[in-house]
């Protein structure tokens, strides 16, 4: 904390309060408002957390205005460029890079827990064959909570550590079950011999009885799990957003920890935040062709429309947002590779540049965001829409398990419980009412 302070005077009450300024490593101060409450009885209104820190954390920093993400002071696009997920996941949980034989051991434990118990599979039967894979997920990985809890012992920081690992590793499992389920085909199982992001795709995609072989299906061609890893690099964390912030609300709780992210995926699935891939391919689907633009942009700018132009804008990012900068670039790349052509590619970059021109997005500074190509390049690697907010989830949880493994190390956490302003009736009298009867 730094001796800065902020003098608030109330003229109402004459009273005056001191509001310290807390200085953060990097990036704007801000205001401790606690004695906004204590000394002049006031509460503080801010809808949708506009301007409240709700925590202090070491894991990501972004500055909205730069278009600047770092995880742990390292910033995304060398990440992006050098690491894995599995070592960008290592260095979110831990806060440092492994070394060559801690990434190793690290790998090693994931492989180790990324099976599931053949009651959770047989618990995936019960939903509907066209059941959405989130709705899915959400319920799989809730009841994770009913397989683990016996053992959770949130005082031991090694029980957190195995139920943060755990989670990492069993989730492409679960997710690819999920949508296996939707197919009716078999489950695959976890190979310990393929790497996070092959595995996963092996799941996905291949049938039994190939499974028992190494196969060079185009699925497991190296681009397609380094696209995939890519991706997963740049959707791991995102500081406090909306089901991070669900994750520590429900975890500030003491509540078990697989069910804490059940409901951060609930939240995340949300077209607002993560659910936002899959709509920008329905979007882009629905528009079909750059004739059109003009008229969705129109749609878009309509205060009496509720379209929004999905992948655009965010809450934190005013000038662009260098995932989607990465993005971009790696969507080139993978669809040359792939030698796949995209009609929907080419309206996505065509609808990037005339709403860059217009006026409205450029007053109210939105520009697209991470999931506005993400979705372009799950398509080209075959991975049905309605998968696409899974692969956000995969991805995320290395930063969900991370903040919850840094808030149940941090002494001063305490219940999340926000106040209200009440505008509803003023107290009334039940017996007033007379016989209802
Ligand atoms: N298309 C048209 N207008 C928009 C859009 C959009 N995509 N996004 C914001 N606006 C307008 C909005 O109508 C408002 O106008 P006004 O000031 O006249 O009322 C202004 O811009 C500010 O928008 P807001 O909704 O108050 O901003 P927010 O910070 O509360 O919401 C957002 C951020 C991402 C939810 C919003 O931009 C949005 O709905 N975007 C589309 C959905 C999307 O792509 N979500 C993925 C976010 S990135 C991945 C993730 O982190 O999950």
């Amino acid at each position: 904390m730094s001796n800065k302070t902020l003098t608030v005077h109330d003229p109402n009450s004459g009273k005056t309060t001191d509001l310290s300024l807390i200085e953060g490593t990097i990036g704007r101060p801000t205001v401790d408002i606690r004695p906004l409450s204590a000394d002049l009885n006031y509460f503080t209104f801010d809808p949708g957390f506009v301007s409240t820190a709700s925590c202090k954390s070491s894991i990501t920093y972004i500055d909205g205005d730069a278009g600047i993400l770092l995880y742990r002071g390292y910033p995304i696009e060398q990440l992006a460029e050098k690491s894995t997920f599995l070592e960008v996941a290592y260095l979110l949980m831990n806060g440092n890079l492994p070394t060559p034989n801690e990434l190793g051991s690290f790998d090693n434990e994931i492989k180790r827990y990324s099976n599931i118990h053949e009651k959770l599979r047989i618990f995936l039967n019960g939903f509907h064959y066209d059941a959405h894979p989130m709705a899915m997920m959400v319920g799989i990985v809730g009841s994770l909570s009913a397989f683990y809890h016996g053992e959770l012992d949130s005082e031991d920081p090694e029980h957190r550590r195995i139920s943060a690992l755990r989670m990492l590793a069993k989730m492409p499992t679960i997710a690819a079950a999920c949508y296996k389920h939707t197919l009716g085909h078999p489950f695959v199982y976890p190979r310990h011999d393929l790497g996070y992001c092959e595995n996963f795709l092996n799941m996905m995609f291949s049938q039994p009885p190939a499974q028992f072989f190494i196969q060079k299906e185009s699925y497991l061609e190296p681009i397609a799990a380094k696209a995939l890893d890519l991706l997963f690099i740049l959707h791991a964390d995102h500081e406090q957003n909306a089901s991070t912030s669900t994750v520590r609300l429900a975890s500030s709780t003491g509540a078990n920890p697989y069910a804490c992210i059940a409901a951060g995926i609930a939240a995340l699935w949300g077209p607002s935040h993560g659910g936002a891939n899959e709509a920008v391919l329905n979007m882009l689907s629905e528009i079909g062709d750059v004739k059109a633009i003009p008229d969705y942009i129109k749609k878009a700018k309509d205060k009496n429309d509720p379209f929004r132009l999905m992948g655009f804008g965010h809450r934190v990012y005013k000038n662009f947002d260098p995932r989607a900068t990465i993005i971009r670039k790696t969507c080139h790349e993978i669809l040359d590779a792939l030698s796949y052509q995209d009609p929907l590619f080419d309206l996505a970059l065509q609808l990037e540049e005339i709403a860059g021109e217009d006026e409205y997005f450029l007053e109210k500074k939105l520009y697209p965001n991470v999931d506005f190509y993400s979705g372009i390049i799950y398509k080209a690697l075959n991975i049905p829409k309605d998968m696409f907010t899974v692969m956000f989830t995969l991805a995320r949880t290395a930063g969900w398990v991370s903040h919850w493994l840094e808030m149940m190390e941090d002494p001063s956490q305490r219940i999340g419980r926000p106040r209200q302003l009440y505008i509803g009736s003023e107290t009334r009298n039940y017996l007033d009412i007379g016989d209802r009867q």
